[in-house]
C-alpha cells in the first residue's frame, strides 16, 4: 500500500511538474506573449513594442544580443520554466525571423535561459539601443 502511494505521489508531482510546461511552444507564445507581440510577430511598434518580423534572428550577430533576447523583461519574467523560455524563443526565432539567424548559431538551451534569467538589465531601452547600434555598425538597420 505504502509504495503505491508513493508512486501516485510521485505522479501526481510530474503531472505539476508538467502543468507549468504543459504547452508547446507556440501554445505558450499565444499564452503569454502574443497579447503584446501579436498573433504574427509584428507588434506594435507605435506603442513601443517592436516587430520581430525579419529581425529577430539579426540579434544574435552581435555581443549583447544573443543575451537580451533572454534578459529582456517580457521573456525572462514570464511565468514559463527555463528549458520551455529556451524552447519558445528557438521557436520565435525559426517562426518571425528564420532568414536572418545567423548560420552556425546554435539554439538556446536550459541552461542559458536559467543563467541570464539572473542578471536583469538595469535599463532595457539604453541596452536595446546599444544593440542596435552595433548592428547598424554592420550594416543592419533595426527601429
Ligand atoms: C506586456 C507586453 C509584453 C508581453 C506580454 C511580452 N512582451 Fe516582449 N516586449 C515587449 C516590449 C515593450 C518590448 C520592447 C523592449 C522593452 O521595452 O521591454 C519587448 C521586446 C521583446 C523582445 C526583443 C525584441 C526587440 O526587437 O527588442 C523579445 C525577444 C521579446 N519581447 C520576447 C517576448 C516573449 C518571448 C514573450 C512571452 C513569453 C513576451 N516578449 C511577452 C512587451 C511584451
Amino acid at each position: 500500500m505504502r509504495k503505491i502511494a508513493i508512486v501516485i505521489g510521485m505522479l501526481a508531482f510530474a503531472s505539476l511538474a508538467q502543468g507549468a510546461d504543459a504547452g508547446s511552444p507556440q501554445t505558450n507564445y499565444m499564452l503569454h506573449c502574443s497579447g503584446c507581440h501579436g498573433v504574427d510577430g509584428s507588434g506594435s511598434p507605435g506603442a513601443g513594442i517592436p516587430t520581430m518580423v525579419n529581425t529577430l534572428g539579426h540579434f544574435l550577430r552581435v555581443s549583447g544580443g544573443r543575451d537580451f533576447l533572454v534578459q529582456v523583461p517580457g521573456t525572462s519574467q514570464s511565468a514559463l520554466p527555463n528549458g520551455a523560455v529556451a524552447e519558445l524563443l528557438n521557436w520565435i526565432l525559426g517562426k518571425f525571423s528564420p532568414t536572418e539567424i545567423p548560420p552556425g548559431s546554435s539554439p538556446y538551451s536550459e541552461q542559458e535561459v536559467a543563467r541570464l534569467r539572473n542578471q536583469p538589465l538595469d535599463d532595457v531601452p539604453a541596452f536595446r539601443a546599444e544593440i542596435v547600434g552595433r548592428l547598424k555598425g554592420i550594416g543592419i538597420v533595426i527601429e
